[in-house]
């Protein structure tokens, strides 16, 4: 195989309680890549999207990330990544992650699988680290897997899949700019070991209500004592668009990544079209530019885009 064309999902990390540990894959928006392998070595980026982003390899987040695959890789090849973005940087909608995890899947597959999860999460982080500063793993790996996951460790690197009911989803995007580095630094570097307590009772719960398809414990777990508080002032309309949404019969939910992004999680469809409703009233009285989705879990990852020509 000489190319491949790939679909590359957005993600939502944290999942409220869960901070740099838990994730989730959507359905809907994802990213479509298409990848050739050379001969000759080198790797070319073009971005085929409005977002401007850099192509030089060295300051692309999808060109960092295949930049540490190659460097193990025990034939010099080389690349040539076309992207088109359509999770919007910024969005805190896993934007990186998507371009990181995708670019090094595809990759993976035209080398015949030469890598395992592991290493391809071990590569995509080089894209996180030059997107946010940091190096985490919690949206590369529900993108790379699918459905929600949990980080247990990224030293040595310990992901687990985690089983999950069927969720409906409720995502609110407003135009505004929140630079996860700055999402970052305004954080506390310590916690009392009263919110610890509580914050690990609610993974802990969300993890079991997950797995035991308990919607209820699902919704008592959406709680965040510590990085939400930090956080939620830098996007407006917050707090009304949470209120709203539990009124609107949402399980919970909170901030997508490190925002602007909000996500709710439902039970039924119906409820989430309802909630992606008053979440879209709450920007608009603002005046603030959104875009929403209800959208589902992505069970898959990322897939094969079998229809490439029509929009690569
Ligand atoms: N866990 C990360 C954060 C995700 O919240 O900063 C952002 O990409």
């Amino acid at each position: 195989m000489k190319s491949i064309s790939i679909k590359s999902p957005a993600t939502i990390a944290n999942l409220v309680c869960g901070f740099d540990i838990l994730g989730l894959a959507l359905a809907e928006p994802y990213d479509l890549m298409h990848l050739e392998i050379r001969d000759e070595p080198g790797l070319q980026i073009i971005h085929e999207d409005e977002h401007q982003l850099p192509t030089e390899p060295e300051k692309n987040v999808a060109g960092a990330a295949l930049l540490a695959l190659m460097e193990e890789m025990p034939v010099k090849k080389g690349f040539l990544l076309r992207v088109n973005k359509m999770i919007k940087p910024g969005s805190g909608l896993g934007s990186s992650a998507a371009s990181a995890a995708g670019a090094v899947y595809a990759a993976n597959q035209l080398l015949g699988n030469i890598y395992s999860n592991d290493d391809l999460i071990r590569f995509a982080m080089f894209g996180e680290k030059l997107a946010s500063g940091v190096k985490h793993a919690d949206n590369i790996t529900p993108c790379l897997l699918g459905g929600v996951t949990l980080i247990r460790s990224i030293l040595p690197l310990d992901v687990v899949r985690l089983d999950a009911p069927e969720i409906h989803i409720s995502v609110v995007h407003p135009q505004i700019e929140v630079r996860t580095s700055d999402a970052r630094q305004i954080l506390k570097t310590e916690v009392s070991l009263k919110q610890a307590i509580r914050q690990w009772g609610n993974i802990a719960g969300l993890v079991a209500g997950l797995m035991k398809g308990d919607h209820q414990l699902i919704s008592r777990s959406l709680e965040d004592v510590i990085i939400e508080p930090a956080r939620s002032i830098l996007i407006p309309g917050f707090d009304e668009v949470k209120k709203r949404s539990l009124e609107a019969g949402a399980l919970g939910g909170g901030i997508s990544g490190s925002g602007p992004s909000i996500f709710m999680l439902s039970e039924k469809r119906s409820t989430a079209e309802r909630v992606t409703k008053e979440m879209e009233a709450v920007f608009h009285r603002m005046g603030i530019d959104n875009k929403t989705y209800v959208t589902q879990l992505n069970h898959q990852g990322i897939s094969l885009n079998e229809n490439e020509h029509a929009i690569l």
